[in-house]
């Protein structure tokens, strides 16, 4: 990969070859004392982390854009649910802006085209920092069979071959712009998918989750996503789930 300007001043970018996940690099990090703006990069992850526990997140080796940022809380506007629409609306303008293609986010976080996953995030909380983890689809083609027509990647939407390092300085030149923004949710929700359609949110926790089905009305404030329950027509504000 080559040299990526960070525009977090001061702060480090550093790319590895291959690593476990960023996640976990990016904690250590924290834990010896990194500057605000930190990006820890990896060609590839032998276990990258998904949303839930128990997944993961997979990929060929140099094809995709794998990094973790590090964030001091108290320099971010909203706590870590709306930082992490934040990331989402980063990645969506950063592929506007590229590569002038429309995608949407779906609560609470994935980026989709056409139905299919272009990018994943991930936040932890880290005593008094935000990790947050993106994982990009760029120019990897074949997928598993698993994932085989729920991913997509830039090359596929572009039909060319994406710059990482390109996407990697857009990206981070957004969300930086969007940490003091106190209207990520209103943002968000220009470009949130399935707003108005029916849907329905798996809730609570591993091996007892429900089902709740209602219109999506946004999301909120918090980054919580509204839900209008049919019949009473009461707003559910779910701040954890799956769609
Ligand atoms: C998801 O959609 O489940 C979130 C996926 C997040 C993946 C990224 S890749 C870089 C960072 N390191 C990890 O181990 N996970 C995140």
């Amino acid at each position: 990969m080559r040299s990526v300007v960070n525009p977090f001043p001061e702060a480090a970018l550093v790319y590895k070859e291959e690593t476990c996940s960023t996640m976990e690099d990016a904690r250590k990090c924290i834990l010896s004392g990194c500057s605000h703006g930190t990006v820890i990069s990896a060609g590839f992850q032998q276990a990258g982390r998904g949303r839930f526990g128990e997944r993961s997140w997979e990929g060929q080796p140099d094809e995709n854009l794998l990094f973790s940022l590090v964030l001091e809380k108290r320099r971010c506007a909203g706590d870590v649910s709306v930082l992490s629409l934040a990331a989402g609306l980063a990645v969506v303008e950063t592929i506007a802006r590229l590569y002038g293609i429309e995608t949407g986010i779906k609560w609470p976080n994935d980026v989709l085209w056409q139905g299919r996953k272009v990018c994943g995030i991930l936040c932890e909380v880290v005593k008094k920092h935000s990790i947050v983890g993106v994982g990009i689809n760029c120019n990897q083609k074949n997928f598993s069979a698993e994932l085989r027509g729920r991913a997509v990647s830039l090359a596929e939407m572009t039909g060319t071959k994406v710059i990482r390092e390109e996407v990697l300085e857009c990206f981070l030149s957004r969300i930086k712009g969007l940490l003091d923004c106190n209207d990520i949710p209103q943002r968000v929700n220009e470009r949130l998918l399935f707003k108005g359609e029916t849907l329905a949110v798996s809730v609570g926790v591993s091996g007892k989750e429900r089902l709740l089905s209602g219109v999506c009305r946004g999301v909120g404030e918090r980054g919580e996503l509204i839900l209008e329950l049919p019949g009473t027509g009461e707003r559910k504000q779910i701040y954890s789930g799956e769609i």
